[in-house]
């Protein structure tokens, strides 16, 4: 299907429909990369390794082999042998040394993707994708590299992973195993990149690229708010629709580093994998280590059709909720309506408002469990405080079902509070140096999850929870980053193994969950969204996006989420004005237009609405009844970056049939004498006929002559306008 070998020029070929990707071997096994990029034909191709150029290979000129290395495009670099850019391997002895150099041994190719035992990844059918395994040996250290390349030829999505392991009799230590690397010639690319901090995740920066390293990271112990585990290169003026993109994500949720490096002769190095700073993984013999998946999406048409490809690929092939194809409940959470202070009045009173204007699901977040009014207490404890909630949370969880309603509930499973019966009881399973204070982060410590029986009480905690009642959904929350990395547990020499070890108990955490209660809707969320990432998208059909609602601020983080994301898995939901963030005030109408475009619900105290704002609440329910189909599995187009032009948000969703389209166009800022705005639609079929507002338009009309905005005044205005196709 997608992988060939070819045997006589030694070249790996990996065909997807518009893609190719190859691989040479030479000389006595170096591996190196020949090509990424639109599909090409035939494989007369090895001279782009330029082994005909000086330095030659070791075997023909062994006196420069340390200029061979530093220059050969190498497919997965280890350092110490003299290559000196960026490495993706560095493996320390016993002895202390750090080199490695794996050649080529041998490789298979077989139908269909294996597991990546205790991590995320993709999956998918012996009829969807096929494997590459290409193993590589260091005969000195008895190391195995295999390299993992997964094509999905409909998809044009190649995945890579490698597992290392030791064949020797003597341990070694693993100091750096990126994911990913690939080397290219600079074509001018600029970095693009999503930045960001807390309440404003995910805004798209594009810089120029220069000589030397620059990297995208975090050792935050998360994917983080700050920075996101997505690069790609850009030619330059590259759009929506115009110019090569290369792209890599990681199906990750800890630590990472993805890096670009430019080096002399005008190379370009991408990496990617997990961050080598506060990384050090000992292996014994016959033991082995997975680093985690990388997707990679080539696009020569611009970045919206590298969107696409991650949504349809994501959609189809890493999350597996029941959820991923269907509507979602309409919930309402309580957390911006009442904080910590809340009991089972408050919250049926919303249930009850809630329930006569179409909302679907309760859901009681934080505070509902130890003696926890406030935000310093309780984590770990997680009894139902009945002080809250009087008769416990059955007679809630009933009398809210008994309304219409179904329930959900928000945990922070992963941390324990200092104030708190299992902190006195445990103090050595949080997360700690011994000898050195605790940092502390909104009062709280995490929890070593390195350790089994601290997993498991932790999944005992939460499920006996959600066996006691009948709880359709649950917020897994995480409020803080990881500092004093410590584990009582480790051996001195695997304390460098806990940050990834973490970021296993919490997989393995909610693989269990997902196990036992299969139809649980779970929503990820990470103070707002610093695990929005892909790597939890494995285990949630949906992850809270921000704790910033405003809808002006939801654009650009909305935006930038989407830029990789499907809609269906961004956490959206209509808060109230003015906002708790930003203090703006936003037509009701606006934000729920935003939140449309997410999984949608509301975050308000609903009882304390007007009854003009009711009204806008059913028709916005109605809307999301109407249009979440199309939202939920169509083609996202962006029209128009309020991100760049400062006044206007365009962006469509298509049904894949172009029968049905959606407009979502917001005036973030009215101008003065202006006339109406002409804005060209995109996606739609040319051939048909659509009819929106009564009026009919050829798709060739709407794709190249447009649509007429009206100039309106008034800031924060918006429409969404459905184009139906014949
Ligand atoms: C952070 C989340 O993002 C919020 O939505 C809320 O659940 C709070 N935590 C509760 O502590």
């Amino acid at each position: 299907m997608g992988i060939i070998f070819h045997e006589e020029s030694q070249v790996f070929q990996l065909q997807t429909k518009n893609t190719t990707y190859a691989i040479g071997i030479v000389d006595r096994g170096y591996l190196g990369h020949i090509y990424y990029g639109k599909k090409i034909e035939g494989d007369h191709i090895k001279y782009l390794l330029r082994t005909e150029e000086n330095p030659k290979t070791p075997c023909i000129n062994q006196r420069e082999k340390n200029s061979f290395l530093d220059q050969f495009p190498m497919e997965y670099p280890e350092h110490g042998m003299g290559d000196y850019r960026e490495s993706a391997l560095c493996v320390r002895s016993e002895e202390g040394h750090l080199a490695s150099e794996s050649l080529y041994k041998e490789h298979w190719i077989q139908k269909g993707k294996p597991a990546l035992e205790g991590l995320p990844a993709s999956f998918g059918t012996e009829e969807e994708c096929e494997t590459l395994c290409i193993i590589c040996e260091d005969s000195v250290l008895h190391m195995k590299v295999k390299l993992y390349y997964t094509v999905f030829y409909h998809q044009d999505v190649i995945t890579r992973n490698v597992i290392v392991e030791n064949q020797g009799e003597r341990p070694f230590y693993l100091e750096k195993v990126l994911s990913a690397s690939l080397d290219m010639d600079d074509q001018n690319f600029q970095l693009l990149s999503l930045h960001g901090s807390w309440a404003r995740e995910r805004h798209i920066q594009v810089v120029p690229i220069g000589y030397g390293r620059q990297n995208i990271a975090s050792f935050r112990g998360e994917s983080s708010h700050q920075e996101h585990p997505f690069i790609a290169l850009v030619t330059n003026g590259t759009s929506q629709d115009f110019g090569e993109v290369y792209s890599m994500n990681f199906v990750y949720s800890g630590n990472f580093k993805a890096q670009v490096e430019k080096d002399q002769f005008d190379m370009i190095r991408m990496t990617m994998g997990i961050h080598p700073d506060g990384f050090s993984w000992k292996l014994e013999t016959g033991e082995h280590f997975i680093a985690p998946e990388v997707v990679l999406v080539y696009s020569d048409e611009g970045l919206g059709k590298m969107t696409r490809i991650y949504h349809d690929f994501y959609r189809n092939h890493l999350i597996r909720s029941p959820y991923k194809d269907k509507k979602r409940p309409i919930l309402i959470n309580n957390w911006e309506a009442t904080y910590f202070d809340f009991d089972e009045k408050k919250l049926l009173s919303i249930a009850k408002e809630a329930k006569e204007l179409g909302i679907e699901m309760l859901v009681m977040d934080d505070g509902w469990f130890g003696k926890r009014s406030s935000d310093d207490s309780s984590l770990g404890d997680w009894v139902v405080n009945e002080e809250k909630l009087k008769g416990g949370l059955q007679p809630l969880v009933e009398q809210v079902n008994a309304l219409g309603l179904q329930f959900g509930i928000w945990f922070e499973p992963e941390m324990i509070s200092p104030d708190s019966n299992l902190f006195r009881e445990h103090p050595d399973w949080a997360i700690q140096i011994p000898n050195r204070e605790i940092t502390q982060s909104r009062a709280q410590y995490v929890l070593d999850l390195s350790r089994k029986e601290v997993v498991d009480y932790v999944y005992e905690a939460v499920a006996s929870i959600l066996r006691s009642a009948n709880i359709a959904y649950v917020k897994w929350d995480m409020n803080r980053q990881l500092t004093t990395i410590g584990s009582v547990k480790l051996p001195a020499d695997r304390q460098g193994e806990l940050y990834h070890r973490y970021m296993l108990g919490v997989y393995e955490l909610q693989e269990r969950l997902i196990t036992e209660f299969p139809e649980l809707l779970l929503e990820n969320c990470s103070g707002g969204g610093a695990r929005f990432d892909a790597g939890m998208l494995y285990y949630s059909p949906q992850i809270w996006c921000s704790d910033d609602t405003d809808a002006v601020e939801r654009l650009l983080i909305q935006e930038g989420t989407a830029l990789v994301y499907p809609i269906s898995c961004i956490g959206a939901h209509v808060s109230v004005c003015p906002n708790h963030t930003v203090g703006r005030n936003t037509l009701f109408e606006t934000r729920g237009n935003v939140a449309l475009c997410g999984t949608f619900g509301y975050e308000l105290d609903i009882t304390k609405l007007t009854k003009e704002e009711k009204d806008i609440v059913k028709q916005q329910v109605a809307d999301y009844h109407n249009y979440n189909e199309i939202i939920r599995s169509g083609d996202y187009y962006r029209l128009v970056s309020y991100s760049e032009n400062k006044y206007y948000d365009s962006f469509m969703i298509v049904n894949k049939e172009k029968t049905k389209a959606l407009l979502f166009d917001i005036q973030v800022l009215a101008r003065p004498n202006r006339r109406s705005r002409k804005l060209r639609l995109k996606g739609l079929d040319e051939q048909k006929t659509y009819r929106m507002n009564g009026q009919s338009y050829t798709g060739s009309t709407l794709m190249n002559a447009g649509i007429l905005i009206p100039a309106e005044q008034g800031d924060f205005k918006s429409r969404v306008l459905l184009f139906e196709g014949e």
